[in-house]
């Protein structure tokens, strides 16, 4: 069981969970950690709920937290995050914890870029960071993270563009959500230090599904296919079309799949 008192008795780790913020149930925490975040809740202060009634993905998306079954964080960073501080950059420092935090109970998680984590080429977790800019300066931000634990909190695959697993499914062992939560906090805080600088981008790369393959990137309508080289300075998608030629593409991209989707 998820509690205020047992998640405040694993933090802080660093910064990260000085303040704790857990609910039972909640709409979205993201949305309560951005209004934590317009008031004077500090850097680093974590928002847990048990279950979530309007969890949000990318891209206008729902998130499913069914309560009992998954975990639903976000964590409120305030300035002195520096330069590298945009929503695509801490989408990719929320997807290198969660895959690196997996690896710790021994998955072997890939990134389906910029920042859902899969395992066994199904989505087991997803990242959404949001940054509040006034003027060029950030104000704040929030990366928050969802995590399929239990076999119940993975949508059918007739719900979602994407087929879903959970943790518990794909390891095969029963996974504890405050263990789970932990291992997530201590690696936000062992790479946020690298936001900015080329480590971040290089540990992105190097956790990537689908490198060197084929893939297709949708957005409205429109599709691009080509082979997924890697990462560009910023972390966006570098893209070798049929002719050679090269393109890198944004996150505005919002859908992405191997054009193999033969699953692992
Ligand atoms: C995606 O897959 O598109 C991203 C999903 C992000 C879900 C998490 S759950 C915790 C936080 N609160 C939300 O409303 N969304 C994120």
């Amino acid at each position: 069981m998820l509690s205020q008192a047992r998640i405040e008795s694993i933090l802080p780790i660093g910064d990260l969970g000085r303040q704790v913020v857990y609910l039972d149930t909640v709409g979205s925490t993201n949305d309560l950690a951005k209004s934590l975040g317009e008031g004077s809740y500090g850097n680093g202060t974590l928002v847990v709920a048990d279950e979530q009634t309007q969890g949000r993905g990318r891209g206008e998306r729902g998130w499913l937290t069914p309560a009992g079954t998954a975990l639903a964080l976000s964590v409120l960073l305030r300035p002195g995050l520096g330069a590298g501080a945009n929503a695509l950059a801490l989408n990719g420092l929320g997807a290198i914890a969660a895959v690196d935090a997996v690896e710790a109970f021994g998955g072997n998680a890939r990134i389906k870029w910029p920042n859902d984590v899969l395992l066994a080429g199904r989505k087991a977790a997803g990242v959404l960071a949001e940054v509040s800019w006034a003027e060029d300066q950030v104000e704040y931000a929030v990366i928050g993270i969802g995590v399929n634990v239990q076999r119940g909190s993975a949508p059918p695959d007739d719900q979602v563009l994407f087929p879903a697993t959970s943790l518990e499914e794909a390891l095969g062992k029963p996974v504890d959500r405050l263990e789970l939560l932990r291992a997530i906090v201590a690696q936000l805080d062992r790479w946020q230090g690298a936001l900015g600088k080329p480590g971040l981008v290089e540990a992105w790369q190097e956790r990537l599904a689908y490198l060197g393959e084929q893939i297709l990137l949708e957005q409205q309508g429109e599709a691009v296919q080509g082979e997924l080289v890697g990462l560009a300075g910023d972390g966006r998608l570098r893209l070798r079309l049929a002719g050679g030629q090269e393109i890198v593409t944004g996150q505005d991209f919002v859908h992405l799949r191997p054009v193999d989707s033969r699953l692992e």
